[in-house]
């Protein structure tokens, strides 16, 4: 019995991890590459792995013995998870225990570009601030009385919008693909909810149907000087077309996925105004990643047994 985890550990996971089978780690930073993946995945029956790692046909084709791939991530699109289901081989993830971290980020991006913090930042530690306090002063907008647009609507979009209560006057506005009916949150069609939000934060998983949701046209039709939040997939955006929106200072942004992470420096995002940009941080606090961690592990070791996964993926019907 194999185990295959694709990034390094720390060496007490590690040990504990060997007991349930020889244990075979990826201790150099950086994304594993495919082929050692697919030499060591040969006897493997199970696999420990993050968002860095794609677990496609190719790669499941080499795990002939494989039972369970265990990701430290909620999102699966790294995981081509119907072939996965069709070789009878369960797929764990790590829901709820990054709710938290996600919607408080969520909540501070909007709050970063809506009231300019980052750009104040770079303005008074770049030792450009050069006036004295004036009425009309790096006027921004509040976040309190804005009309919120939630897409999707799974656990993280309803932190956000528990969070977003606490704000005077904040309207919230919601879309999921399956209609669902929760206390203060106004259900709208996708396209009304863009038209009407000051702020449009996205919370759907990345498939084939949600890929390029934020298309050109939905950009344009968010109003002069919305702000767009995604803490959820970069693919879910059309980044160029976003990329002239704000460079034309009509819309804002706060983002924390990109299409291609990291972010190459030729990317159009790249040096962009009217924008936050954080490095994929939804999950990065000590206490998240640990728990993830936890339930990532205790996922594989289920697997490995045939047993029940305390967070097993369970695949949508389309
Ligand atoms: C992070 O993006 C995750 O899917 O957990």
């Amino acid at each position: 019995m194999a185990i295959v985890v694709a990034f390094p550990i720390p060496t007490a996971i590690e040990a504990e991890l060997s007991k349930h089978g020889e244990v075979r780690v990826w201790r150099e930073e950086g994304p594993m590459p495919k082929a050692t993946l697919l030499e060591w995945l040969e006897g493997a029956r199970g696999l420990l792995t993050t968002l860095t790692n794609p677990v496609d046909l190719d790669v499941l084709e080499a795990a002939p013995l494989l039972k369970v791939i265990s990701t430290v991530s909620v999102g699966v699109d790294h995981i081509d998870v119907e072939a996965a289901a069709s070789r009878g081989i369960t797929v764990g993830h790590t829901p709820g225990v990054l709710t938290d971290s996600t919607a408080d980020l969520a909540l501070g991006l909007m709050l970063a570009v809506r009231r300019r913090i980052a750009e104040g930042h770079e303005l008074v530690s770049g030792g450009a601030w050069g006036s004295e306090w004036k009425t009309n002063f790096m006027l921004g907008q509040d976040l309190s009385h804005a009309t919120v647009g939630l897409i999707g609507l799974g656990p993280i979009a309803q932190a956000v919008a528990s969070r977003l209560k606490a704000f005077s006057g904040v309207r919230i506005l919601g879309w999921n693909r399956t209609p669902k009916e929760l206390p203060d949150i106004e259900m709208m069609p996708l396209d009304a909810l863009i038209a009407d939000s000051d702020i449009v934060s996205l919370h759907v998983a990345l498939t084939d149907d949600t890929a390029g949701l934020m298309s050109r046209s939905r950009l344009a039709a968010m109003h002069d000087g919305a702000t767009l939040i995604n803490t959820a997939r970069g693919r879910l955006v059309d980044e160029l077309a976003l990329s002239e929106e704000l460079a034309s200072g009509r819309l804002s942004a706060g983002l924390d996925v990109y299409s291609e992470e990291p972010l190459p420096s030729n990317h159009p995002l790249i040096g962009v105004p009217n924008a936050v940009l954080v490095p994929h941080l939804g999950s990065a606090t000590k206490r998240t990643r640990r728990a993830m961690f936890e339930l990532a592990i205790r996922n594989l070791i289920a697997g490995i047994k045939e047993r029940d996964l305390p967070a097993e993926l369970v695949l949508r019907s389309s």
